[in-house]
Protein backbone atom coordinates (compact mmCIF):
# COMPACT_ATOMS: atom_id res chain seq x y z
CA UNK A 1 0.00 0.00 0.00
CA UNK A 2 1.19 3.68 -0.45
CA UNK A 3 1.09 5.14 2.33
CA UNK A 4 -1.34 7.33 3.35
CA UNK A 5 -2.15 8.58 -0.38
CA UNK A 6 -5.31 8.24 -1.03
CA UNK A 7 -7.86 8.98 -4.05
CA UNK A 8 -10.99 10.74 -3.34
CA UNK A 9 -14.54 10.37 -5.52
CA UNK A 10 -17.44 12.40 -5.06
CA UNK A 11 -20.13 10.34 -5.58
CA UNK A 12 -23.45 12.01 -5.31
CA UNK A 13 -22.19 15.09 -3.84
CA UNK A 14 -20.38 12.87 -1.25
CA UNK A 15 -16.89 12.25 -0.62
CA UNK A 16 -15.13 9.03 -0.45
CA UNK A 17 -11.40 8.27 -0.26
CA UNK A 18 -9.90 4.88 -1.24
CA UNK A 19 -6.62 3.74 -0.46
CA UNK A 20 -3.61 4.10 -3.93
CA UNK A 21 -2.04 0.74 -3.85
CA UNK A 22 1.72 0.70 -5.20
CA UNK A 23 3.29 -1.76 -6.70
CA UNK A 24 7.28 -2.76 -7.00
CA UNK A 25 7.47 -0.81 -10.57
CA UNK A 26 5.64 1.91 -8.62
CA UNK A 27 2.19 1.23 -11.23
CA UNK A 28 -0.64 2.55 -9.18
CA UNK A 29 -3.77 1.50 -8.63
CA UNK A 30 -6.97 2.49 -6.33
CA UNK A 31 -8.20 -0.12 -4.08
CA UNK A 32 -12.29 -0.20 -4.65
CA UNK A 33 -12.71 -3.18 -2.49
CA UNK A 34 -14.60 -0.86 -0.27
CA UNK A 35 -16.44 1.01 -3.34
CA UNK A 36 -19.93 -1.03 -3.43
CA UNK A 37 -20.60 -1.34 0.30
CA UNK A 38 -19.37 2.40 0.91
CA UNK A 39 -21.28 3.83 -2.18
CA UNK A 40 -23.67 1.09 -3.73
CA UNK A 41 -21.86 1.78 -6.67
CA UNK A 42 -19.88 -0.61 -8.66
CA UNK A 43 -17.21 -0.28 -11.90
CA UNK A 44 -17.65 -1.35 -14.93
CA UNK A 45 -14.62 -1.76 -16.66
CA UNK A 46 -15.83 -4.31 -20.02
CA UNK A 47 -12.76 -6.33 -21.33
CA UNK A 48 -10.53 -5.84 -18.10
CA UNK A 49 -8.97 -3.13 -19.96
CA UNK A 50 -8.50 -0.70 -16.25
CA UNK A 51 -9.00 -3.71 -13.51
CA UNK A 52 -6.41 -4.82 -11.58
CA UNK A 53 -7.67 -8.72 -10.59
CA UNK A 54 -5.06 -9.45 -7.86
CA UNK A 55 -1.47 -8.40 -7.23
CA UNK A 56 1.45 -10.57 -8.18
CA UNK A 57 4.92 -10.81 -8.01
CA UNK A 58 5.59 -13.32 -10.53
CA UNK A 59 5.90 -11.06 -13.57
CA UNK A 60 6.29 -7.54 -14.82
CA UNK A 61 5.23 -5.82 -18.16
CA UNK A 62 5.43 -2.22 -19.22
CA UNK A 63 3.47 -2.40 -22.53
CA UNK A 64 4.44 1.35 -22.79
CA UNK A 65 8.38 0.44 -22.77
CA UNK A 66 8.32 -3.30 -24.36
CA UNK A 67 9.31 -4.57 -20.87
CA UNK A 68 8.42 -8.67 -20.05
CA UNK A 69 10.55 -9.80 -16.82
CA UNK A 70 10.10 -13.01 -14.94
CA UNK A 71 10.84 -12.79 -10.98
CA UNK A 72 12.32 -9.63 -12.00
CA UNK A 73 14.89 -11.06 -14.92
CA UNK A 74 14.51 -9.63 -17.96
CA UNK A 75 13.44 -11.85 -20.49
CA UNK A 76 15.83 -11.25 -23.34
CA UNK A 77 18.11 -13.00 -20.37
CA UNK A 78 16.32 -15.84 -19.78
CA UNK A 79 16.04 -16.47 -23.35
CA UNK A 80 19.72 -16.39 -23.87
CA UNK A 81 20.78 -18.87 -20.86
CA UNK A 82 17.94 -20.48 -19.09
CA UNK A 83 16.43 -23.72 -19.66
CA UNK A 84 12.90 -24.19 -19.57
CA UNK A 85 12.57 -26.24 -16.80
CA UNK A 86 14.94 -23.52 -14.99
CA UNK A 87 12.72 -20.94 -15.66
CA UNK A 88 9.70 -23.03 -14.86
CA UNK A 89 11.33 -23.69 -11.53
CA UNK A 90 11.68 -19.37 -11.27
CA UNK A 91 7.79 -19.42 -12.20
CA UNK A 92 6.84 -21.51 -9.35
CA UNK A 93 9.37 -20.99 -6.53
CA UNK A 94 10.37 -17.23 -7.15
CA UNK A 95 14.13 -18.06 -7.15
CA UNK A 96 16.91 -19.47 -9.65
CA UNK A 97 17.34 -23.50 -9.02
CA UNK A 98 20.71 -24.55 -8.12
CA UNK A 99 22.66 -27.02 -9.62
CA UNK A 100 21.05 -29.71 -7.17
CA UNK A 101 17.82 -28.48 -7.20
CA UNK A 102 17.51 -28.55 -10.63
CA UNK A 103 19.26 -31.75 -11.45
CA UNK A 104 16.61 -33.74 -8.88
CA UNK A 105 13.37 -31.23 -10.46
CA UNK A 106 14.78 -32.67 -14.27
CA UNK A 107 14.87 -36.21 -13.10
CA UNK A 108 12.05 -36.24 -11.38
CA UNK A 109 9.81 -34.50 -14.46
CA UNK A 110 11.47 -37.13 -16.78
CA UNK A 111 10.33 -40.00 -13.98
CA UNK A 112 7.25 -38.58 -14.31
CA UNK A 113 6.10 -38.42 -17.74
CA UNK A 114 4.37 -41.91 -18.19
CA UNK A 115 0.92 -41.67 -18.87
CA UNK A 116 -1.52 -44.10 -17.21
CA UNK A 117 -1.82 -46.06 -20.15
CA UNK A 118 -6.08 -45.81 -20.60
CA UNK A 119 -5.86 -42.04 -20.67
CA UNK A 120 -5.00 -43.21 -25.01
CA UNK A 121 -8.32 -44.67 -24.39
CA UNK A 122 -10.09 -41.06 -24.22
CA UNK A 123 -8.30 -40.12 -27.36
CA UNK A 124 -10.78 -42.69 -29.59
CA UNK A 125 -13.87 -40.73 -28.36
CA UNK A 126 -12.21 -37.54 -30.13
CA UNK A 127 -13.46 -37.58 -34.29
CA UNK A 128 -10.14 -37.71 -36.16
CA UNK A 129 -10.31 -34.27 -37.15
CA UNK A 130 -10.95 -32.75 -33.52
CA UNK A 131 -8.51 -29.80 -33.12
CA UNK A 132 -5.74 -31.13 -31.16
CA UNK A 133 -6.25 -28.09 -28.30
CA UNK A 134 -9.80 -29.82 -27.89
CA UNK A 135 -7.55 -33.10 -27.31
CA UNK A 136 -5.14 -31.40 -24.47
CA UNK A 137 -8.08 -28.93 -22.60
CA UNK A 138 -10.32 -32.66 -22.29
CA UNK A 139 -6.98 -34.87 -21.58
CA UNK A 140 -5.70 -32.47 -18.74
CA UNK A 141 -9.08 -32.68 -16.92
CA UNK A 142 -9.01 -36.25 -17.95
CA UNK A 143 -5.67 -36.00 -15.61
CA UNK A 144 -7.50 -35.29 -12.38
CA UNK A 145 -8.80 -39.02 -12.48
CA UNK A 146 -5.18 -40.51 -12.42
CA UNK A 147 -3.84 -38.05 -9.41
CA UNK A 148 -6.70 -37.88 -6.93
CA UNK A 149 -4.18 -37.61 -4.16
CA UNK A 150 -3.81 -33.50 -5.44
CA UNK A 151 -7.82 -32.91 -6.14
CA UNK A 152 -8.07 -31.87 -2.25
CA UNK A 153 -8.31 -28.63 -1.14
CA UNK A 154 -5.45 -27.32 0.96
CA UNK A 155 -2.81 -29.25 -0.49
CA UNK A 156 0.89 -29.38 1.43
CA UNK A 157 4.03 -27.87 0.57
CA UNK A 158 4.84 -31.30 -0.09
CA UNK A 159 1.89 -32.04 -2.22
CA UNK A 160 2.61 -29.14 -4.29
CA UNK A 161 6.37 -29.24 -4.99
CA UNK A 162 4.62 -33.11 -5.86
CA UNK A 163 1.75 -31.21 -8.21
CA UNK A 164 4.63 -29.71 -10.12
CA UNK A 165 6.95 -32.29 -11.24
CA UNK A 166 3.24 -34.03 -12.16
CA UNK A 167 2.24 -31.44 -14.02
CA UNK A 168 5.39 -30.49 -15.93
CA UNK A 169 5.95 -34.49 -16.88
CA UNK A 170 2.86 -35.60 -17.78
CA UNK A 171 1.31 -32.70 -20.02
CA UNK A 172 4.68 -32.98 -22.37
CA UNK A 173 3.91 -36.81 -22.94
CA UNK A 174 0.07 -35.77 -23.06
CA UNK A 175 0.70 -33.09 -26.30
CA UNK A 176 3.41 -35.29 -27.84
CA UNK A 177 0.53 -38.29 -27.78
CA UNK A 178 -2.06 -35.93 -29.15
CA UNK A 179 0.15 -35.04 -32.08
CA UNK A 180 1.03 -39.27 -32.93
CA UNK A 181 -3.34 -39.85 -32.33
CA UNK A 182 -4.00 -37.05 -34.60
CA UNK A 183 -1.04 -38.16 -37.42
CA UNK A 184 -2.42 -42.13 -36.63
CA UNK A 185 0.88 -43.38 -34.81
CA UNK A 186 0.83 -45.11 -31.71
CA UNK A 187 2.48 -43.17 -28.85
CA UNK A 188 5.98 -43.17 -28.00
CA UNK A 189 7.54 -43.73 -24.05
CA UNK A 190 8.96 -41.11 -22.84
CA UNK A 191 12.98 -41.18 -22.63
CA UNK A 192 14.14 -40.46 -19.13
CA UNK A 193 17.80 -39.85 -20.08
CA UNK A 194 16.92 -37.06 -22.78
CA UNK A 195 16.57 -33.29 -21.38
CA UNK A 196 12.64 -32.16 -21.71
CA UNK A 197 13.41 -30.48 -25.15
CA UNK A 198 15.08 -33.58 -26.42
CA UNK A 199 12.53 -35.91 -24.95
CA UNK A 200 9.39 -33.69 -26.06
CA UNK A 201 10.89 -33.84 -29.56
CA UNK A 202 11.61 -37.97 -29.42
CA UNK A 203 8.19 -38.34 -28.59
CA UNK A 204 6.43 -36.22 -31.41
CA UNK A 205 8.55 -37.54 -34.06
CA UNK A 206 10.58 -40.88 -33.29
CA UNK A 207 9.19 -43.86 -34.60
CA UNK A 208 9.58 -47.57 -33.53
CA UNK A 209 12.67 -48.33 -35.90
CA UNK A 210 14.14 -44.66 -36.42
CA UNK A 211 14.76 -42.48 -33.54
CA UNK A 212 14.48 -38.59 -33.82
CA UNK A 213 18.20 -37.24 -33.72
CA UNK A 214 17.21 -33.40 -33.01
CA UNK A 215 19.46 -30.25 -34.20
CA UNK A 216 21.13 -28.16 -31.67
CA UNK A 217 19.18 -25.45 -33.89
CA UNK A 218 15.81 -27.24 -33.42
CA UNK A 219 16.43 -27.77 -29.78
CA UNK A 220 17.48 -24.47 -29.11
CA UNK A 221 14.08 -22.80 -30.78
CA UNK A 222 11.97 -25.06 -29.14
CA UNK A 223 14.07 -24.37 -25.81
CA UNK A 224 13.20 -20.36 -26.38
CA UNK A 225 9.88 -20.59 -27.94
CA UNK A 226 9.17 -22.29 -24.27
CA UNK A 227 10.84 -19.79 -22.18
CA UNK A 228 9.23 -16.45 -23.61
CA UNK A 229 5.48 -18.64 -23.73
CA UNK A 230 6.08 -19.23 -20.03
CA UNK A 231 4.16 -16.43 -18.40
CA UNK A 232 2.46 -13.50 -19.61
CA UNK A 233 0.73 -11.77 -15.99
CA UNK A 234 -3.13 -11.17 -16.16
CA UNK A 235 -3.47 -12.52 -20.07
CA UNK A 236 -6.92 -14.18 -20.75
CA UNK A 237 -5.90 -18.44 -20.10
CA UNK A 238 -3.96 -17.14 -17.18
CA UNK A 239 -6.82 -15.34 -16.02
CA UNK A 240 -9.09 -17.74 -16.82
CA UNK A 241 -6.98 -20.01 -14.62
CA UNK A 242 -7.46 -17.97 -11.58
CA UNK A 243 -10.85 -17.65 -12.20
CA UNK A 244 -11.79 -21.22 -12.40
CA UNK A 245 -8.67 -22.05 -9.26
CA UNK A 246 -10.92 -19.79 -7.30
CA UNK A 247 -13.64 -21.90 -6.63
CA UNK A 248 -11.09 -24.30 -5.33
CA UNK A 249 -11.91 -26.35 -8.62
CA UNK A 250 -8.67 -28.39 -8.76
CA UNK A 251 -5.55 -27.65 -10.64
CA UNK A 252 -6.21 -29.87 -13.21
CA UNK A 253 -9.84 -28.51 -14.07
CA UNK A 254 -7.95 -24.89 -13.97
CA UNK A 255 -5.43 -25.67 -16.28
CA UNK A 256 -8.00 -27.15 -18.56
CA UNK A 257 -10.06 -24.12 -18.49
CA UNK A 258 -6.55 -22.06 -19.59
CA UNK A 259 -5.96 -24.44 -22.66
CA UNK A 260 -9.60 -23.72 -23.79
CA UNK A 261 -9.10 -19.82 -22.86
CA UNK A 262 -5.72 -20.14 -24.75
CA UNK A 263 -6.91 -21.68 -27.95
CA UNK A 264 -9.30 -18.54 -28.67
CA UNK A 265 -7.69 -17.07 -31.81
CA UNK A 266 -7.84 -13.84 -30.20
CA UNK A 267 -4.63 -14.99 -27.74
CA UNK A 268 -2.90 -18.41 -28.44
CA UNK A 269 -4.66 -19.53 -31.34
CA UNK A 270 -3.20 -16.50 -33.24
CA UNK A 271 0.08 -18.24 -33.98
CA UNK A 272 -2.24 -20.81 -36.31
CA UNK A 273 -4.13 -18.06 -37.84
CA UNK A 274 -1.09 -16.37 -38.53
CA UNK A 275 0.05 -19.15 -41.07
CA UNK A 276 -3.27 -19.76 -42.09
CA UNK A 277 -3.47 -15.82 -43.12
CA UNK A 278 0.24 -16.01 -44.78
CA UNK A 279 -0.86 -18.89 -46.86
CA UNK A 280 -4.13 -17.50 -48.17
CA UNK A 281 -1.89 -14.44 -49.36
CA UNK A 282 0.25 -17.15 -51.18
CA UNK A 283 -2.00 -19.05 -52.71
CA UNK A 284 -4.37 -15.28 -53.65
CA UNK A 285 -1.58 -14.36 -55.51
CA UNK A 286 -3.06 -10.49 -55.33
CA UNK A 287 -0.01 -9.33 -52.91
CA UNK A 288 0.37 -8.62 -49.68
CA UNK A 289 -0.53 -5.36 -49.54
CA UNK A 290 -4.68 -5.88 -49.98
CA UNK A 291 -4.42 -7.47 -46.95
CA UNK A 292 -3.20 -4.52 -45.56
CA UNK A 293 -5.83 -2.62 -46.61
CA UNK A 294 -8.38 -5.36 -45.71
CA UNK A 295 -7.11 -5.26 -41.85
CA UNK A 296 -7.52 -1.23 -42.40
CA UNK A 297 -11.08 -1.52 -43.08
CA UNK A 298 -14.15 -1.61 -40.54
CA UNK A 299 -16.32 -3.21 -42.77
CA UNK A 300 -14.09 -6.01 -43.02
CA UNK A 301 -13.71 -8.37 -40.14
CA UNK A 302 -10.06 -9.08 -41.79
CA UNK A 303 -7.95 -8.26 -38.89
CA UNK A 304 -3.60 -8.92 -39.19
CA UNK A 305 -2.92 -12.17 -37.34
CA UNK A 306 0.28 -12.02 -34.78
CA UNK A 307 -0.29 -7.77 -35.05
CA UNK A 308 -1.83 -5.51 -31.78
CA UNK A 309 -2.05 -6.31 -27.93
CA UNK A 310 -3.89 -5.14 -25.17
CA UNK A 311 -0.76 -4.07 -23.27
CA UNK A 312 2.35 -4.17 -25.61
CA UNK A 313 1.74 -0.25 -27.10
CA UNK A 314 5.92 -0.93 -28.22
CA UNK A 315 6.84 -3.96 -30.39
CA UNK A 316 6.44 -6.93 -27.68
CA UNK A 317 9.56 -7.92 -26.74
CA UNK A 318 9.22 -11.55 -27.45
CA UNK A 319 8.86 -10.75 -31.14
CA UNK A 320 11.66 -9.51 -30.89
CA UNK A 321 13.93 -11.99 -29.70
CA UNK A 322 11.59 -14.59 -32.18
CA UNK A 323 12.54 -12.82 -34.93
CA UNK A 324 16.40 -13.32 -34.86
CA UNK A 325 16.13 -16.65 -33.86
CA UNK A 326 13.83 -17.34 -36.59
CA UNK A 327 16.27 -15.64 -38.76
CA UNK A 328 18.97 -17.74 -37.07
CA UNK A 329 16.89 -21.10 -36.97
CA UNK A 330 16.28 -21.10 -41.30
CA UNK A 331 19.96 -20.22 -42.02
CA UNK A 332 20.86 -22.97 -39.70
CA UNK A 333 18.64 -25.35 -41.14
CA UNK A 334 19.26 -24.06 -44.83
CA UNK A 335 15.72 -23.77 -45.42
CA UNK A 336 14.00 -20.91 -47.14
CA UNK A 337 10.59 -20.12 -46.25
CA UNK A 338 8.25 -17.71 -48.51
CA UNK A 339 6.24 -17.11 -45.94
CA UNK A 340 8.62 -15.06 -44.18
CA UNK A 341 9.25 -13.25 -46.70
CA UNK A 342 5.30 -12.40 -46.74
CA UNK A 343 5.53 -11.82 -43.35
CA UNK A 344 8.75 -9.29 -43.33
CA UNK A 345 6.80 -7.19 -45.88
CA UNK A 346 3.63 -6.93 -44.18
CA UNK A 347 5.77 -5.99 -41.03
CA UNK A 348 7.41 -3.41 -42.78
CA UNK A 349 4.73 -2.00 -45.20
CA UNK A 350 2.47 -1.94 -41.26
CA UNK A 351 4.98 -0.21 -39.43
CA UNK A 352 4.53 2.34 -42.29
CA UNK A 353 1.08 3.11 -42.30
CA UNK A 354 -0.72 5.31 -40.38
CA UNK A 355 -3.51 3.27 -39.47
CA UNK A 356 -1.13 1.13 -37.20
CA UNK A 357 1.27 3.63 -36.68
CA UNK A 358 -1.34 5.87 -34.84
CA UNK A 359 -3.15 2.82 -32.96
CA UNK A 360 0.31 1.35 -31.96
CA UNK A 361 -0.16 -1.80 -33.23
CA UNK A 362 2.72 -3.71 -33.64
CA UNK A 363 3.70 -7.56 -34.10
CA UNK A 364 3.65 -9.93 -31.19
CA UNK A 365 4.44 -13.08 -30.04
CA UNK A 366 2.80 -15.04 -32.74
CA UNK A 367 4.12 -13.33 -35.85
CA UNK A 368 7.14 -14.71 -36.29
CA UNK A 369 6.72 -18.25 -34.06
CA UNK A 370 4.70 -20.03 -36.79
CA UNK A 371 7.28 -19.74 -38.93
CA UNK A 372 9.84 -21.11 -36.34
CA UNK A 373 7.25 -24.22 -35.66
CA UNK A 374 6.92 -24.92 -39.34
CA UNK A 375 10.74 -25.03 -39.44
CA UNK A 376 10.74 -27.58 -36.88
CA UNK A 377 8.65 -29.19 -39.05
CA UNK A 378 5.50 -29.10 -36.37
CA UNK A 379 2.01 -29.11 -38.25
CA UNK A 380 0.25 -25.62 -37.90
CA UNK A 381 -2.76 -27.06 -35.51
CA UNK A 382 0.04 -27.90 -32.80
CA UNK A 383 0.93 -24.31 -32.71
CA UNK A 384 -1.20 -23.80 -30.37
CA UNK A 385 -0.53 -27.32 -28.00
CA UNK A 386 3.31 -25.98 -27.98
CA UNK A 387 2.15 -22.42 -26.99
CA UNK A 388 0.06 -24.25 -24.07
CA UNK A 389 3.20 -26.30 -23.01
CA UNK A 390 4.98 -23.44 -22.80
CA UNK A 391 2.44 -21.64 -20.70
CA UNK A 392 1.90 -24.46 -18.21
CA UNK A 393 4.61 -23.18 -15.64
CA UNK A 394 3.33 -19.47 -15.70
CA UNK A 395 -0.47 -21.03 -15.09
CA UNK A 396 0.91 -23.16 -12.34
CA UNK A 397 2.66 -20.74 -10.74
CA UNK A 398 -0.17 -18.09 -10.60
CA UNK A 399 -2.73 -20.68 -9.17
CA UNK A 400 -0.25 -21.43 -6.73
CA UNK A 401 0.61 -17.70 -6.01
CA UNK A 402 -3.73 -17.47 -5.86
CA UNK A 403 -4.46 -20.60 -3.62
CA UNK A 404 -1.47 -19.34 -1.29
CA UNK A 405 -2.88 -15.83 -1.00
CA UNK A 406 -3.76 -14.27 2.45
CA UNK A 407 -6.32 -12.67 0.36
CA UNK A 408 -7.96 -15.46 -1.57
CA UNK A 409 -11.95 -15.04 -2.15
CA UNK A 410 -13.77 -16.75 -4.95
CA UNK A 411 -13.59 -14.55 -8.04
CA UNK A 412 -17.04 -13.33 -8.68
CA UNK A 413 -17.36 -10.11 -11.03
CA UNK A 414 -20.79 -7.73 -10.96
CA UNK A 415 -22.56 -6.56 -13.80
CA UNK A 416 -24.80 -3.85 -14.71
CA UNK A 417 -28.47 -5.27 -15.09
CA UNK A 418 -29.63 -4.10 -18.59
CA UNK A 419 -32.86 -6.28 -18.97
CA UNK A 420 -36.49 -6.12 -18.42
CA UNK A 421 -37.43 -4.48 -14.61
CA UNK A 422 -40.16 -7.24 -13.26
CA UNK A 423 -42.95 -7.76 -15.24
CA UNK A 424 -46.11 -10.56 -15.12
CA UNK A 425 -46.14 -14.18 -16.53
CA UNK A 426 -50.25 -13.82 -15.91
C1 LIG B 1 -4.61 -8.78 -29.59
C2 LIG B 1 -5.92 -8.03 -29.76
C3 LIG B 1 -7.06 -9.03 -29.52
C4 LIG B 1 -5.99 -6.89 -28.73
O1 LIG B 1 -7.30 -6.41 -28.73
P1 LIG B 1 -7.74 -5.07 -27.95
O2 LIG B 1 -6.77 -4.72 -26.90
O3 LIG B 1 -9.15 -5.26 -27.54
O4 LIG B 1 -7.58 -3.95 -29.04
P2 LIG B 1 -8.72 -3.39 -29.95
O5 LIG B 1 -9.41 -4.54 -30.62
O6 LIG B 1 -9.56 -2.47 -29.15
O7 LIG B 1 -7.86 -2.59 -31.01
C5 LIG B 1 -7.61 -1.20 -30.98
C6 LIG B 1 -7.73 -0.67 -32.40
O8 LIG B 1 -6.74 -1.31 -33.24
C7 LIG B 1 -7.37 -2.07 -34.26
N1 LIG B 1 -6.65 -3.36 -34.33
C8 LIG B 1 -6.15 -4.08 -33.27
N2 LIG B 1 -5.51 -5.17 -33.72
C9 LIG B 1 -5.61 -5.12 -35.08
C10 LIG B 1 -5.14 -6.00 -36.09
N3 LIG B 1 -4.46 -7.11 -35.78
N4 LIG B 1 -5.42 -5.69 -37.39
C11 LIG B 1 -6.11 -4.57 -37.67
N5 LIG B 1 -6.57 -3.69 -36.76
C12 LIG B 1 -6.32 -3.98 -35.47
C13 LIG B 1 -8.80 -2.27 -33.79
O9 LIG B 1 -9.67 -2.47 -34.91
C14 LIG B 1 -9.05 -0.99 -33.07
O10 LIG B 1 -9.28 0.03 -34.05
P3 LIG B 1 -10.30 1.26 -33.74
O11 LIG B 1 -9.68 1.99 -32.57
O12 LIG B 1 -10.33 2.04 -34.99
O13 LIG B 1 -11.61 0.60 -33.41
C15 LIG B 1 -6.01 -7.43 -31.19
O14 LIG B 1 -4.92 -6.58 -31.42
C16 LIG B 1 -6.08 -8.51 -32.28
O15 LIG B 1 -7.18 -8.96 -32.63
N6 LIG B 1 -4.91 -8.92 -32.86
C17 LIG B 1 -4.89 -9.99 -33.82
C18 LIG B 1 -4.92 -11.35 -33.10
C19 LIG B 1 -3.61 -11.66 -32.43
O16 LIG B 1 -2.55 -11.55 -33.02
N7 LIG B 1 -3.71 -12.12 -31.17
C20 LIG B 1 -2.54 -12.55 -30.40
C21 LIG B 1 -2.26 -11.65 -29.25
S1 LIG B 1 -0.75 -12.10 -28.45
Amino acid sequence: MCKNKKVRVTIDSRDFDFPVIEGSEKEKGIDISSLRSETGYVTLDVGYANTGSTQSSITFLDGEKGVLRYRGYPIEQLAEKATFLEVAWLLFYGEMPTDSEIESFSQKVALGGDLHKDISNLFGGFAQDSHPMAIFSAGTMALSGYHPDFLKNGLSKEDKDRLFVCVMGQMATLAANIFRFKYGKAPINPDKSKSYEQNFLHMMFSEDDKEYRSSKSVLEALRVLLILHADHEQNCSTSAVRLIGSSLSNCFASLSGGIAALWGVLHGGANQKMIEMLEMIQNDGCGYKKYIEKAKDKKDPFRLMGFGHRVYRKLDPRANVIRAKCDALLEQLGKKDPLLDIAKELERTALEDEYFIERKLYPNVDFYSGIMYRAMGIPVEMFTVLFSLGRIPGWLAHWKEMVESSSFRISRPRQIYTGHTERNLF
